[in-house]
């Protein structure tokens, strides 16, 4: 594991689209996994303006986004595609065609999953998965369980996390019950994990998760056993670490 810790946002959020945007341009056809969430919106900024720049395209890259919402309408502004589309897709050339959501409307939840499976297996494998951590310790929408599901499926969000998200919606029982996700397999087999962790309530949950007992109660503690796992700390986040 790499682990850095930032004392500015600025630098991080530079960090880690500078690690995204030197893969693609090493390999322009990379796979990317893609988070939502407030923790990447300034990588994805930076990501944006080094396009801007010139100095990289995503004109033959492929994203696959970790998770989306059940039953929000793709257009409703707390979508995770529409996220996706205000702060990243809509200011690059990633062809649309291309740019991977779960589809949290399909009438069959379960068959979208497996499609949802068959797509990241055509492309073989995820270069890099950019992750998020939750409160409880969830990556994606992995929730801390007894088991937890490796492929694509529809999971019951959280007290806690629908709490959590409740931020970016008018009141509770507008957040979603429910959502799509990635399962921890398929994370997992991503050849490079990229986990972004921001602000002094999550400095607990990313210790215990990257130094205590692996265990499915705390998903992102599976992260551990991943080869190349970079992780970017702002000094809140870190501050049980130093
Ligand atoms: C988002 C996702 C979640 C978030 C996590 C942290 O696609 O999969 O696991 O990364 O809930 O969310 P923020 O960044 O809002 O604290």
């Amino acid at each position: 594991m790499n682990l850095l810790t930032f004392d500015s946002h600025d630098k991080l959020h530079e960090s880690g689209a500078g690690i995204i945007t030197g893969l693609v341009q090493t390999n322009p056809r990379a796979v990317l996994g893609l988070a939502t969430g407030g923790t990447p919106v300034g990588l994805y900024e930076e990501i944006v303006k080094s396009y801007r720049r010139g100095v990289v395209s995503f004109r033959e890259a492929t994203t696959f986004n970790l998770d989306e919402y059940v039953g929000l309408p793709e257009d409703h502004p707390e979508s995770y595609r529409s996220y996706m589309n205000a702060h990243l897709f809509h200011h690059i050339d990633l062809p649309r065609g291309r740019a991977h959501i779960p589809d949290g409307n399909a009438a069959d939840p379960a068959a979208e999953c497996l499609r949802y499976d068959e797509l990241i297996a055509e492309a073989k494998q995820i270069d890099l998965q950019l992750l998020g951590l939750g409160h409880n310790g969830h990556i994606g929408f992995n929730e801390p369980d007894h088991a937890l599901n490796s492929g694509t499926h529809i999971v019951k969000l959280r007290e806690e996390t629908r709490r959590a998200n409740a931020r970016f919606f008018d009141s509770m029982d507008q957040v979603p019950t429910h959502a799509l996700t990635m399962g921890v397999g398929t994370i997992l087999k991503a050849k490079m994990i990229l986990l972004v962790v921001k602000g002094a309530d999550k400095a607990e949950i990313v210790h215990r998760a990257l130094t205590g007992p692996i265990t499915t109660d705390c998903p992102a503690s599976l992260l551990q056993t991943h080869p190349h796992l970079v992780v970017l700390l702002d000094s809140e986040a870190g501050r049980l670490f130093q």
